[in-house]
């Protein structure tokens, strides 16, 4: 990689989903083009440099757009492995990762932002899910997919923003399907019998592989739909998904803004390092 360290490691990376391909508004230091030995990432790196609230210091973030620069890769094409690698080899050791979600529950409405906190798999393993294979064993617990620390950093800064035009869902199951094609209807009344909040096609495997890289990693969702369980009228299309996440962008732009904000204070150092995952998993160190 390039990118010169004069602004520090960069512990801090943001994963854009659908309608989040670029941070507009933070200030580019440079773009990297890393390759891995899973390929290359789904688009070029950008480095951006944010300033601590508390000490005025410029913090680096890493930001990576999960379906490139110009939303060509459908889900299951999605690099995973070459994403995490990357992020973790420039130094990240904390992921906020947003995604578009369709919306399990009347209460979820579409706009509102959701902190997830489960995950049920309904991804068909076709997708190359793990770090661990080739002569290297190993097996993470995977009973909190999300990190507890960060994602209570991530919803203290979501309430900040309610009552000003952000409506937030601090815990919720989401079910991560394979796609690229939507729900049945039977497979969304299903879902919603198995007690899930919300639907993407992205969450998995890359949650699986920030646990193995210890990340510390927490989803932000937004939802643009209500699936199909609804009624026949009322089905997810594309252009409800892109509609809702372009009517939207800006309060996902200051939600990042305030979890970036928040990350970037002194107090958070232990946490965006990662002390609390270091040396859980044997053989991570393989893949830095
Ligand atoms: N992403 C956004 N809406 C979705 C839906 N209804 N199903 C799966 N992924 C989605």
């Amino acid at each position: 990689t390039d990118y010169d360290g004069s602004a520090g490691p960069i512990r801090i990376a943001v994963i854009g989903g659908t309608g989040l391909q670029s941070l507009p508004g933070f200030h580019p230091l440079t773009t990297l083009r890393p390759s891995t030995p899973w390929g290359p990432p789904s688009s070029p790196i950008t480095i951006l440099s944010h300033p601590s609230p508390t000490s005025g210091r410029a913090i680096p973030i890493a930001f990576l757009s999960r379906h490139g620069l110009h939303h060509e890769l459908a889900p299951h094409e999605v690099p995973s492995r070459a994403n995490i690698a990357a992020l973790r080899a420039l130094g990240a050791r904390a992921i906020v990762a947003f995604s578009a979600v369709g919306s399990l529950r009347e209460e979820l409405k579409p706009r509102d932002f959701l902190v997830p906190d489960q995950i049920v798999d309904r991804t068909k393993g076709v997708r190359p899910f793990t770090f661990f294979e080739g002569g290297m064993v190993g097996h993470v617990g995977f009973a909190e997919p999300f990190d507890g620390v960060l994602g209570a950093v991530v919803r203290r800064c979501g309430e900040s923003l309610v009552g000003d035009g952000v409506r937030l869902h601090e815990e919720g199951t989401l079910v991560c399907m394979e796609g690229p094609q939507f729900s049945t209807r039977a497979e969304s009344n299903m879902y919603r019998a198995w007690g899930g909040t919300a639907i993407n096609m992205s969450a998995l495997p890359e949650a699986k592989l920030a646990k193995e890289a210890e990340i510390a990693y927490q989803m932000i969702c937004m939802s643009t739909d209500y699936d199909c369980w609804r009624g026949t009228e009322e089905s997810v299309t594309v252009e409800m998904v892109m509609g809702n996440m372009k009517a939207n962008s800006e309060n996902a732009r200051r939600f990042v803004g305030a979890v970036l904000d928040e990350l970037s204070k002194e107090e958070h150092a232990d946490l965006v390092e990662a002390k609390h995952l270091e040396g859980m998993i044997k053989g991570a160190g393989a893949i830095t």
